[in-house]
């Protein structure tokens, strides 16, 4: 991590749509919009895999068991170690700047990273974008935003979904903060005063992985789809209920991607995991569902496994106590929410796991933290019922801090 080499191309994709009929590269409501290919130069300590690779979805039955098994901490070792690798890999976004300025938030970015199981369209619904669309309510109130494509999933590039994992995905954030700090990472785009980091689910750890490293490259982190106490099963529980099977099985648009990628099964699959009945209109589910995207084991594996020696399913709960023991510094605010019902980070109720409170210990040199549980609704807060009024806590919180 000596060094990070960016270059940035960009182009401007000018078009005009009829509203509600719009591309999804098309401009945003409110947003003089790019659409950005940025090639990143990293180098980062990943995770080597030492397992076979998936043959076929026998495979994948086996591995699902040998995670599940009561005693995969002591018998389930799919890393043999790790390695520094330095790369450049591709990422695609879309960065935006508001059509109206509204009291110099345009200076301040907001940089949106999804979590497993989709793209950057998670932030950016054309499915009723007034209930749905969180880059339109940011433009709206005069913020600008990044927000793109992880590695592995939608127009960013595609590597092995057995080396797609949390350590690369950190250093490629931590890249993108830098550069749209100093500026000239995207022609036409200039620096920007303040960065502020949002993220669902994976993205949210990979942001955290960026405040803890990097902790003077961010002004504010809003975390949602995190919990920071998870029961000792919650990976254990998400896999299963994914219940995936090879991406390109499942669906041949998937076929750029190896055996690696992992998609949920179905579109049951997909709500059990994300949704919460009453609380979801089918035809969010449906649209989520369509812009879903396949996941690398890794990913999955690197989040929750420590290494070849440590307990599976440890991982978020060792990151906090080695928070404490280094006495983790973000001198910064940050707000930690997700949905009342979210399985995946709370094994399906998070009111008494929020009153706990453990995200104050995770960063105990914050200067804010403000814990919020979204009510009624999953994992999947955007495309949930009320995903404006989570919306209007996000904005709020920002103004008050000043941004
Ligand atoms: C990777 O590089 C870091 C920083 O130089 C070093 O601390 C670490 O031990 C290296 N890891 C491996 C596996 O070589
Ligand atoms: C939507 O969420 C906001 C923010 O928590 C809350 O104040 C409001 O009561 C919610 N509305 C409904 C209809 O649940």
């Amino acid at each position: 991590m000596l060094s990070h080499l960016i270059a940035a191309v960009g182009f401007l994709i000018i078009s005009l749509f009829p509203e509600g009929v719009r591309s999804e590269s098309a401009q945003y409501q409110g947003g003089i919009c790019k659409d950005v290919s940025i090639p990143i130069t990293v180098t980062s300590e990943n995770f080597v895999w030492g397992l076979p690779t998936f043959k076929d979805n026998f495979d994948v039955a086996e591995i699902l068991f040998e995670v599940a098994r009561d005693d995969s901490a002591e018998a389930f070792h799919p890393f043999i170690g790790t390695r520094n690798e330095t790369a450049t890999y591709r990422i695609e976004g879309t960065v935006c700047t508001p059509m109206v300025k509204t009291q110099q938030r345009e200076n301040t970015l907001l940089i949106a990273t999804h979590g497993l199981g989709y793209d950057r369209r998670y932030w950016a619904s054309t499915y009723k974008p007034k209930d749905y669309n969180f880059v339109e309510k940011a433009l709206k109130i005069g913020y600008s935003i990044f927000f793109y494509d992880r590695l592995g999933t939608g127009k960013s590039q595609k590597i092995s979904g057995f080396s797609n994992q949390l350590a690369n995905q950190v250093e490629l954030l931590a890249a993108l903060c830098k550069g749209f700090r100093s500026g000239g990472l995207i022609p036409g785009f200039g620096s920007f005063k303040q960065i502020v980091l949002v993220g669902h689910s994976y993205g949210s750890s990979s942001t955290q992985g960026v405040a803890q490293k990097y902790p003077d490259i961010i002004d504010g982190l809003v975390l949602t789809g995190i919990a920071y106490y998870p029961p000792p099963d919650a990976g254990k529980i998400t896999l299963e209920a994914f219940a995936p099977r090879i991406a390109k099985t499942v669906d041949p648009q998937f076929s750029d991607r190896d055996n690696g990628y992992l998609a949920f099964r179905d579109i049951h699959a997909h709500a059990q995991t994300f949704f919460k009945q009453p609380n979801y209109e089918i035809g969010a589910v449906e649209y989520a569902q369509s812009i879903a995207n396949p996941f690398g084991i890794a990913e999955f594996l690197s989040l929750f496994i420590g290494g070849s020696n440590a307990s599976p399913f440890l991982g978020p709960v060792l990151v906090s106590l080695l928070s404490k023991l280094l006495c983790f510094q973000v001198l910064t605010s940050l707000l930690v929410t997700t949905g009342e019902f979210d399985l995946i980070v709370c094994g399906g109720e998070c009111n008494s796991v929020f009153a706990r409170d453990i995200a104050r210990s995770v960063f105990p040199r914050a200067s804010v933290v403000e814990p919020y549980v979204h009510p009624g609704v999953g994992h999947g807060v955007n495309f949930g019922k009320n995903a404006t009024g989570l919306y209007d806590v996000i904005i709020d919180f920002l103004e008050n801090q000043g941004f």
